[in-house]
This record gives C-alpha cells, sequence and structure tokens, in this order.
C-alpha cells in the first residue's frame, strides 16, 4: 500500500515528552523563561474573528519586523519564513541541493540533516570534526559537493567557530553552491554572519523562534539570504502550501521583534548560567565542551551517557543522550533555570 520511496524513510527523533511525571525538561534545548510582555499583549489584542481569513502568505509585517531587529542591511526581501526553521530547512534543502553530487555537513551535528537529505533523495558525506570536536571548515569544504551546511554554534557539541573562518570557507567555496549556516544558537554568544551576506551571493543562514525568542510551541523560524535565493524559496513553498506561518504565530513574531532588550537579558542570564554550570561540572572531573549555546556537551569517564541520562532521569531531570558512535558517553544538557541547574549540578557532580 504504502509507495516504495517511504521504505528507505529514518524519520527525525525528537527529544522525549513523558508525561507519566513533572520532569525538569533540559532535553530539547528550549527557553526556560517566558516570551516577552509584547508577546503576551499580543495575544490577548488577538481577535479571534481574524481567523475566518488565511494569513498573509508571504508574512510582510512580520518579515518587515524582522528586517528592522536583525539590521546588517537586512530588508524585507532577504527574508522568508516558515513554520519552524524545521520546515525552512526542508525547503533549503528542495531548492538548493541537487542529488548528482554529495551534500556535506559535519560528522556530528544537528540530527535533522540526514533525514531531510534521505527525504529529497539527496546524498551526503559527512567531514570529521577537527580533535578539540569544532567543525573543521577545511574538511567541509573539501572534496565535490552540491553544498554545505553546519550549524553555528554546532550542535549537539555548543562549539562556535569565528566569523574570520567563516568568511574563508566562502573565499575557497564556489560562489554557484549554498552554503548553509545554521544559527539556531546564535543568540548566547557567538556572532552572526548576517554581515556577510553583503559579499556572498551564495549565503543562507537559518534562524529559529524556539530558542531564544522563547517559543518553541508558536513554531516560527527563517532563512535570511539575497534575493534570489529568497525568492526560490518563496517558489518552492508556494509548490507546497501557500501558508506556512499562521496569522497569530506572524502578529506574536512581529511583536516579539519589538522586544530586543529583554531577550537580550534573558539569552545573556542563559549564557551565564550556563558558563556557572560548565564550571562546576569540570571542577568535578568532567569534560564540558567550550558551550557558546543554550546547552552543554559533556561527559564523566567512566560512565555512559546512557548511565548518566538514567542518573539525572532518576532525580527528575531529561537531558538528552545520543546513542551515536563516537559521541555515546556524552550527554546534551539545556540550560534551564538557575536553581534548576544547581540541583542537577549536585546530582551530577556526585556521580
Ligand atoms: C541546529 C538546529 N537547527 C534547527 C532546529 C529546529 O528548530 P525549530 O524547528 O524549532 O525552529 C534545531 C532544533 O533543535 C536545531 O538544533
Amino acid at each position: 500500500m504504502l509507495a516504495k520511496r517511504f521504505s528507505d524513510l529514518k524519520p527525525y527523533v525528537p527529544g522525549e515528552q513523558p508525561r507519566d511525571r513533572a520532569y525538569v525538561k533540559l532535553n530539547a534545548n528550549e527557553n526556560p523563561y517566558p516570551p516577552s510582555e509584547a508577546v503576551r499583549d499580543a495575544i490577548s489584542r488577538f481577535d479571534a474573528d481574524a481567523l475566518r481569513f488565511y494569513p498573509d502568505p508571504d508574512a510582510s509585517e512580520l518579515r518587515d519586523a524582522l528586517a528592522s531587529m536583525l539590521g546588517h542591511g537586512v530588508t524585507r526581501d532577504m527574508i522568508f519564513a516558515g513554520n519552524g526553521s524545521d520546515e525552512v530547512l526542508s525547503f533549503v534543502f528542495y531548492a538548493f541541493f541537487d542529488s548528482d553530487r554529495p551534500l556535506r555537513f559535519p560528522e556530528h551535528t544537528y540530527s535533522f540533516y540526514p533525514v531531510y537529505a534521505g527525504y529529497y533523495g539527496i546524498t551526503v558525506e559527512k567531514a570529521p570534526l577537527a580533535s578539540d570536536w569544532s567543525v573543521d571548515l577545511e574538511a567541509l569544504a573539501s572534496g565535490d559537493s552540491t553544498g554545505l551546511i553546519f550549524p553555528n554554534p554546532n550542535a549537539p557539541t555548543g562549539i562556535y567557530v569565528g566569523l574570520d573562518r567563516v568568511r574563508s570557507l566562502l573565499d575557497s567555496y564556489p560562489s554557484d553552491r549554498v552554503v548553509v549556516v545554521d544559527e539556531a544558537y546564535i543568540d548566547f554568544g557567538g556572532e552572526t554572519a548576517l554581515s556577510l551576506l553583503s559579499e556572498y551571493p551564495n549565503l543562507v543562514i537559518i534562524r529559529t523562534f524556539s530558542k531564544s525568542f522563547c517559543f518553541a510551541g508558536a513554531r516560527l523560524g527563517f532563512a535570511v539570504a539575497n534575493p534570489p535565493l529568497i525568492e526560490a524559496l518563496f517558489t518552492v513553498k508556494n509548490s507546497f502550501n501557500h501558508f506556512p506561518v499562521d496569522a497569530l504565530t506572524q502578529k506574536i513574531g512581529a511583536a516579539a521583534c519589538g522586544d530586543a532588550p529583554y531577550y537580550r537579558r534573558i539569552n545573556a542570564e542563559i549564557a551565564q548560567t550556563r558558563d556557572r554550570f560548565a564550571a562546576g561540572l569540570r571542577g568535578a572531573g568532567w569534560e564540558v565542551l567550550p558551550s557558546l549555546a543554550n546547552f552543554v556537551f559533556a561527559r564523566k569517564r567512566p560512565h555512559s551517557g546512557r548511565r548518566v541520562y538514567e542518573r539525572a532521569r532518576e532525580a527528575g531531570f531529561l537531558i538528552r543522550h545520543f546513542d551515536y558512535p563516537g559521541i555515546s558517553d556524552f550527554v546534551r544538557i539545556s540550560v534551564g533555570l538557575p536553581a534548576d541547574m544547581e540541583r542537577l549540578s549536585a546530582v551530577l557532580t556526585g556521580l
């Protein structure tokens, strides 16, 4: 009954969402703070009658608000919004990557990339990480490829590579093939590559509202690139779903853009909590990779990642363990509220 192409599909497995008891949820890199007041206001002012109508297919008000928040010369025609950055990534894969050459991405990275590649029949090649676990951009750009994608900071390591190195990568790579920098975690300490857009016509930057903007539940992500690439994304979207961002989400996304100081403040707090938490673990003999994201990737030898995950779960904390070769002794821990991280630190340093 199922189409033949279905048999090879290997879906993405998200962080678990158990309902059996109240856990402190530190397994999906969600933000522990609420969205800003402007978002609350926009929700309470939203006129339910307006739901009779389809939303603006171009999300113009939202894209204008994003453009003024982002700066760096970004204009509305350089922005494409979608139903979470996962959907935006799906459109990016479809629009820019061919199946005649492999798409290259780091060996350990966001595990949705191989899933989309499989979905669209794009072959992949994984570039090994450097010995310090950072993304090796030279290795990434080597060989013939249809395009490149990597998160900066990378997931699940949290390691950020500097803009000078991103610039060298772009200089060394053919300008008619797309390089995607997924900046899902950029607001927790890294420097955005937006300033490079004026020089590199093949650069696509992906952002999400799920992490630094505190609404993973509303589903909003966007791509920033030069207008010809954005037009291509609109063509793909309009061949699939004309209205990927609903009316309420367009409104609250635009409202959030006006509250940048609030988001800067809470994300700086998260960065401080992260650094305190990492220092505590290191002091107890853990290896913690240097993260500029809202999570840390850490291990305590000789414990397996599964053992650490289970100990945290018994204590009421959900963290993430990836049973993949090379990283199975690590756990990824999202940064939550300071008090929760102190309690978790006490559990883990006792291991
Ligand atoms: C690197 C990276 N990109 C994109 C996403 C997807 O985010 P969303 O679809 O919630 O916008 C995630 C989510 O964890 C991620 O880690």
